[in-house]
């Protein structure tokens, strides 16, 4: 369907060139002053300087043209050669009808669908999921979302970091405490057990102990080292070590991930792309674009355009060891060979900005890409504290993922069952919806580049630009359609009317966005379009709602039209908040 600015810039743009201007001065935006119109068009002021001519009389011109007009109404030229100008009522409740009866609310879908592989979350393998794993996981999964739902073909990879010296760390600490493992038995050639030697709870304290002891002794750290070689060139007893932790670690990660609600197509790590590496670096050297330097073999990636430094990529150190780039790249190498994507899209803390920026360059010009395809960083910003830094435990912590979530369900219970009766299986289960709702549209609902400050306050509030609020006005919506069916009536068959009040006429207006709104979210990759777009219409909602008397209604046909108009209301915010990751309960 088109835009409903589109539509009305077109009518208007007939008007000026019926009246004698130029056709394209007609575009028209929504009004800054609410309180005068709904739309507006500023192009006679444009014309003035072009027809020598008073711009209100161009505006006058132009009016006079849209008297008869099915599509806007209320049309006024008003000095200095404004055209200040309403929808026309049944226009609008002709175009939500369209929208009602489009499977996508009026999005249209790509002639050449794209496809786009995503690689989101990126967590480490034997260590917990942190605060700072969140962001990723929530971003990567609604843009994922966002661009299924426009049509496109996308891929989620998790791309996990399981393959570096954290993998030897945790051997070598595995070894120090129980040497007697099989494992560690090189003369050992019969199968090695199914069961692994350690619990998940086990795993993640084994991580931050090697890792600490490593920066002390530096014999301790060779030895991790030496591990991880042994690792990554396929001895035996090693190999099958990684394997449990590989196991007992993603089946952990599926579990948490799932209670985000974030799902991933694809479950590789750095380590697939192990056996590839050695093939790239020849071609990568053969070509000529990779040379020695230091000791190193690198990839100039400077450009004369450059208004600052941008190191060479460094594809082996001086050791041969591969580095974060090295794996980085040969993923993208067989990302291309196994998916040929369009674009690629990658989302971390946008510390690593200049990364990924040395990458693209480099995967670009050693043409592990096509010339079109596009490669995307979308950098987050920090998630802080009340203090303004990074957001920590009380102690003073990293904050585990798990227990923030924990936090904010128990915030999120006390919400809920404060002074009423609620059966205690329910309220968990409500508790624990509206909280993940907290969680990712406190995050969502900020421009992804920015630093946001988790109030958890403010975030778990059924009052404001927040989650419980969105999810607040949907139930809502669903109790008033629950009601009119036990009164004995459908909700299906029912058509959008006319708007009667100005409430309803901006619910309207607001709904009638729908289509402008996702195709920019989606183009720009920015949920939090999604995101003012649902409150707006939230707010357009409540408007409606405390002024009007939806059920107690005695003309039947105008009863029927706002059941029509809810349901409409009603699917489009559960589309949307599908898109950012979330969803609503029955009642709250
Ligand atoms: N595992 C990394 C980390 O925890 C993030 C990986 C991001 N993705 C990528 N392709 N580099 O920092």
């Amino acid at each position: 369907m088109k835009k409903i600015l589109d539509i009305i810039s077109e009518e208007i743009g007939k008007a000026f060139e019926n009246a004698g201007y130029e056709k394209t001065l007609g575009k028209v935006t929504l009004s800054n002053r609410p309180d005068l119109c709904e739309y507006q068009c500023n192009g006679a002021m444009a014309g003035a300087k072009l027809y020598k001519k008073a711009p209100i009389m161009i505006a006058q011109d132009v009016a006079a043209q849209l008297k008869d007009s099915t599509i806007i109404e209320n049309v006024e030229a008003v000095n200095p050669g404004f055209l200040n100008m309403d929808l026309n009522k049944a226009f609008l409740a002709q175009y939500l009808c369209d929208m009602a009866a489009d499977e996508k609310f009026g999005l249209d879908m790509p002639k050449e669908p794209k496809k786009i592989l995503i690689d989101y979350g990126g967590p480490n393998v034997a260590k917990p999921l942190h605060v700072g794993h969140l962001r990723s996981a929530v971003i990567g999964e609604s843009i994922k979302r966002i661009a299924r739902f426009a049509g496109h073909t996308v891929i989620g990879d998790i791309h996990l970091g399981d393959w570096g010296l954290q993998m030897g760390l945790i051997i070598t600490e595995l070894q120090e405490r129980k040497p007697q493992l099989v494992y560690f038995d090189e003369s050992y050639t019969g199968e090695y057990p199914k069961e692994a030697p350690f619990t998940i709870s086990e795993l993640e304290e084994i991580y931050p102990t090697a890792s600490a002891k490593s920066k002390e002794d530096a014999a301790y750290k060779e030895k991790a080292m030496e591990a991880t070689f042994k690792l990554q060139s396929g001895v035996r007893g090693y190999r099958a070590l990684w394997n449990h932790i590989i196991a007992v670690s993603v089946s952990d990660l599926k579990k948490n991930y799932e209670n985000l609600n974030v799902e991933f197509d694809l479950w590789k790590g750095e380590s697939d792309v192990h056996d590839v590496i050695p093939g790239m670096v020849d071609y990568m050297k053969k070509e000529g674009y990779a040379y020695v330097s230091d000791g190193a073999l690198v990839v100039d990636v400077k450009e004369e355009t450059d208004t600052k430094e941008i190191p060479p990529c460094m594809i082996l150190k001086s050791d041969g060891a591969s580095l974060y780039n090295t794996t980085d790249l040969a993923t993208i190498m067989e990302r291309m060979k196994d998916y040929n994507p369009d674009k690629l899209i990658y989302l971390t803390d946008k510390r690593q900005d200049l990364y990924f920026e040395q990458v693209f360059r480099c995967a670009r010009k050693t043409k592990l890409v096509r010339p079109e395809t596009q490669l995307l960083h979308i950098g987050f910003g920090t998630m802080n504290g009340k203090d303004g830094k990074p957001f920590k435990t009380r102690e003073g912590g990293v904050m585990r993922l798990e227990r923030l979530m924990d936090d904010i369900n128990q915030e999120m219970y006390k919400k809920i069952t404060e002074g009423r009766e609620v059966e205690k299986k329910e309220a968990e289960r409500t508790a624990k919806i509206v909280a993940l709702s907290a969680i990712k549209y406190g995050d969502l609902s900020n421009q992804a580049s920015k630093d946001y400050i988790f109030d958890i306050d403010r975030f778990t509030s059924f009052e404001g630009d927040t989650g419980p609020y969105i999810l607040y006005t949907i139930v809502r919506i669903k109790s008033i359609l629950a009601k009119y069916v036990q009164s004995g009536k459908t909700t299906e068959n029912t058509t959008i009317n006319e708007p009667v009040t100005k409430n309803q006429k901006n619910l309207m207006i607001e709904i009638s966005g729908f289509n402008a709104m996702m195709e920019n979210a989606y183009e720009e990759s920015a949920p939090h379009k999604v995101c003012a777009y649902i409150y707006d219409l939230c707010n357009a909602f409540n408007s409606f709602y405390h002024e009007t008397k939806i059920m107690t209604e005695e003309d039947e046909e105008r009863k029927a039209g706002y059941i029509a108009l809810l349901v409409l209301c009603r699917d489009i915010l559960e589309t949307c908040i599908d898109l950012l990751g979330f969803e609503a309960p029955e009642r709250m």
